[in-house]
């Protein structure tokens, strides 16, 4: 008898768990992850996803993401445990997976990754639905970005960026004029969205003559995994700053422009960049469009600038 049954719940299934609509609806962004709540198809989703994924990932991803899958120890039968991961991710890189019941306001999220922590989804696509999902779930964020976090070069440079919106919410609140604060708070987090998308969600890593994949949106994708490598239709550039952060990006298909790296050290280098040019205005004033950033994102900013709690 399935748990659907049993508990006369819908499972943990992306945008159909009761558990998760109850939190939002107290309020509730940290949670805790309801294991028991998974449903036999919830299994069988992780299951399929990642027996899938498995010779993909050794075709085309970076060699620090091979080995952090190794050393999670993820069970390729049945949806992880939080606490089992942490138990192998903390001590490699301090880094621990936590529990969210939806969206994380830009600031709490870059704010968490200087913690070392790492809002994760805990529901999972529908078992019959498994190409294509617009939120997160817990494929994407444990499968895809997690085992990227084993690694200490690449697990410094997401606390580094992490530490570069403390400083967007210190410039923000220089800013007397109330009006030029929001223009240029927008702009600055525009431009870190931007950084963050095209670099941990859709990074390409050059490895010897060899693309590689290190961005956990395409790790965590089927079909843009071989797609983003093999494709004569994907443009692929090595990673200049100044293009990234004025480059807009559309999330509803596959992406046509990526960038690459040809390693972590070279990451961390881009975003101490990052913040020499936020310190210097750069980021004031970059071209207009994608991503939107909405009124709770820039909130956020406001409200760690003026020295309040955002967690
Ligand atoms: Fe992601």
């Amino acid at each position: 008898m399935s748990t659907e049954t049993n508990n006369g719940v819908r499972g943990l299934t992306t945008t159909e768990a009761p558990f998760i609509e109850q939190a939002k609806n107290e309020g509730l962004l940290y949670i805790h992850q309801p294991y028991d709540l998974y449903s036999e198809s919830n299994h069988e989703a992780w299951r399929s996803l990642y027996a899938r994924m498995l010779p993909r990932w050794k075709k085309y991803a970076n060699a620090h993401f091979l080995k952090g899958i190794e050393s999670l120890c993820l069970d390729p039968n049945q949806v992880p445990r939080l606490e089992d991961v942490n138990q192998f991710l903390c001590p490699l890189t301090g880094f621990k997976a936590k529990a969210v019941a939806g969206y994380v306001p830009a600031y709490a999220f870059f704010d968490c990754l200087r913690n070392r922590d790492f809002p994760t989804t805990i529901t999972i696509r529908r078992a019959d639905k498994l190409d294509y999902l617009p939120e997160p779930d817990i494929f994407h964020d444990i499968a895809g970005h997690v085992p990227m976090h084993t690694d200490k070069a690449f697990a410094d440079t997401l606390v580094r960026f992490g530490e570069l919106a403390r400083l967007a919410a210190e410039i923000g609140e220089s800013i007397k004029d109330e009006h030029e604060k929001l223009v240029r708070l927008e702009s600055i987090i525009k431009a870190m969205a931007r950084f963050f998308w095209f670099t941990i969600e859709f990074g390409l890593m050059r490895e010897g003559k060899d693309m590689k994949v290190y961005g956990s949106g395409l790790l965590s994708s089927y079909g843009e995994i071989e797609h983003c490598i093999e494709s004569p239709n994907v443009q692929r550039y090595p990673i200049q700053l100044e293009w990234v952060i004025n480059q807009y990006f559309e999330i509803d298909h596959y992406q046509p422009l990526l960038f690459w790296v040809d390693s972590f050290d070279r990451l961390f280098s881009l975003v101490d960049q990052l913040e020499t040019w936020m310190k210097d205005g750069r980021l004031n004033n970059v071209s207009p469009g994608e991503p939107l950033v909405n009124e709770e994102d820039l909130k956020s900013f406001m409200i760690a600038g003026a020295g309040g709690s955002v967690n």
